[in-house]
């Protein structure tokens, strides 16, 4: 048998789907390219270096490993929801929100309904940041038209007696794990979680806040007893994000969408040092699996943030001028954003401003396309549609 013929049943006994693969392989890692050992030594490397063969399949995770493409990959954060009628339908037939995220079925076909639609480089689990909250003994619900709920308020006290629920979280692994098998080979499956300052600000007061000033003043009153519900946070969303990832999830993002109104003191006990804790954890288990940390709103705090906590890449919120962050951040630092939200609403000529400004300032740097915070859900599909045809025309 001939090299190449056995190269290739060697790819397809790894699940290489394309021999390709291994032969770059081979390339890479410069060994001897005697036709008798190559096959041998091609299972061995591909044992050792299977996210690279992972990566070649999946643009969008081998951007957030660091490597640069001339096709820049992209999804939307909240790109599941309210303003895909599939979702609407879906959601009303369930009965609720939480009704699709614990039911695995629901929230796999949810989770693929914009990847069918408009074939974005990644699918992020659908679900929410505040399973966590409820996985810790507190009760969920969303009221219609406002948002999420938790009881007991803590600011009122009452943590210690709350009695953890890890099994809640069960479907959701099993979501992940269904998701893996039946997205496309090319997609790459987001993990997620909420950082824990965000987490413990709506556990603290009971629902989201515009400035979160309950949970602020209870972190300058009560550090013992906020630092108590830090922990527990972060310790749960560890086990969670590794569950996810061993269920098969390829990229992690955490969210901590509410880093933006904190002191510096603040930010850097209760946003910089779980966050890093968090990513350390994560990386000394799985170094092969990118973290993406969006710290929101932490504007002139973005560099010492990445400097301090490492993530294998950074989300950046719409208010971030591309410009100032591709001359600040690390050069080789991967980053994803930033179109404003409004501006993809809109649509039109300012949005294709825009988005070219974006694409310019992060060309020569590993670059994620995606928005600077959820979609709306009154934005025009025919609007994204223009994103992707935009995004996708672009060569770095
Ligand atoms: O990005 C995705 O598509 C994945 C799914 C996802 C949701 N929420 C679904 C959702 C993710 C990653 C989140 C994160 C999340 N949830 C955050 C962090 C990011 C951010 O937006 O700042 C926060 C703060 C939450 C908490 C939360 N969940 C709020 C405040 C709300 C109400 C506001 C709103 O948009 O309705 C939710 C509800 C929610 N989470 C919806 C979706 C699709 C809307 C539910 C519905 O009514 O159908």
């Amino acid at each position: 048998m001939e090299n190449g013929e056995l190269t290739k049943r060697l790819a397809v006994r790894l699940r290489v789907i394309d021999s390709r693969d291994a032969g770059k392989l081979a390339r890479k890692f410069e060994y001897p390219t005697k036709p008798i050992y190559l096959p041998l030594q091609i299972l061995i490397y591909s044992y050792l270096y299977e996210s690279d063969l992972v990566n070649s399949k999946r643009p969008l995770k081998a951007v957030l490993s660091g490597q640069r493409n001339t096709e820049v990959p992209l999804w939307l954060m909240r790109q599941a929801g309210r303003y895909l009628p599939e979702y609407r339908a879906l959601r009303s037939k369930k009965g609720g929100f939480l009704e699709l995220v614990y039911d695995s079925e629901a929230a796999v076909t949810v989770t693929r309904q914009p990847i069918e639609r408009f074939g974005f480089d990644g699918a992020i689990l659908f679900s929410d940041i505040l399973v966590i909250a409820h996985a810790l003994g507190l009760e969920l619900w969303f009221e219609e038209g406002e948002g999420p709920r938790l009881a007991p308020r803590l600011i009122d006290g009452g943590f210690e007696g709350l009695i953890a629920q890890p099994q809640r979280l069960d479907p959701i692994y099993a979501t992940v794990a269904q998701l893996r098998r039946e997205l496309p080979d090319a997609t790459t499956l987001l993990g997620f979680a909420g950082s824990p300052w965000t987490v413990a600000s709506y556990m603290l007061n009971g629902r989201g806040s515009k400035d979160q000033n309950e949970a602020r003043r209870y972190a300058y009153a009560h550090p013992a007893a906020l630092g108590a519900v830090i922990a527990a946070v972060e310790a749960l969303t560890i086990t969670y994000l590794l569950g996810q990832i061993a269920a098969g999830a390829d990229v992690i993002q955490l969210f901590e969408s509410w880093s933006g109104n904190l002191s510096p003191a603040q930010f850097e006990k209760w946003v910089v040092s779980p966050n890093a804790r968090i990513v350390a954890a994560l990386r000394t288990k799985h170094p092969d699996v990118p973290v993406i940390c969006f710290p929101k709103g932490a504007g002139g705090k973005l560099a010492h943030f990445v400097a301090a906590v490492k993530p294998s890449a950074i989300g950046l919120d719409e208010t971030v001028d591309p410009i100032w962050a591709a001359a600040v951040l690390p050069k080789d630092l991967p980053v994803q954003g930033n179109l404003d939200p409004l501006a993809l609403l809109a649509g039109g000529d300012s949005m294709s401003e825009a988005v070219a400004t974006i694409l310019q300032a992060f060309a020569d740097r590993p670059h994620v396309f995606n928005l600077g915070h959820g979609i709306l859900p009154e934005t025009p599909i025919s609007h994204v549609e223009q994103l992707v045809k935009m995004v996708r025309a672009f060569r770095c």
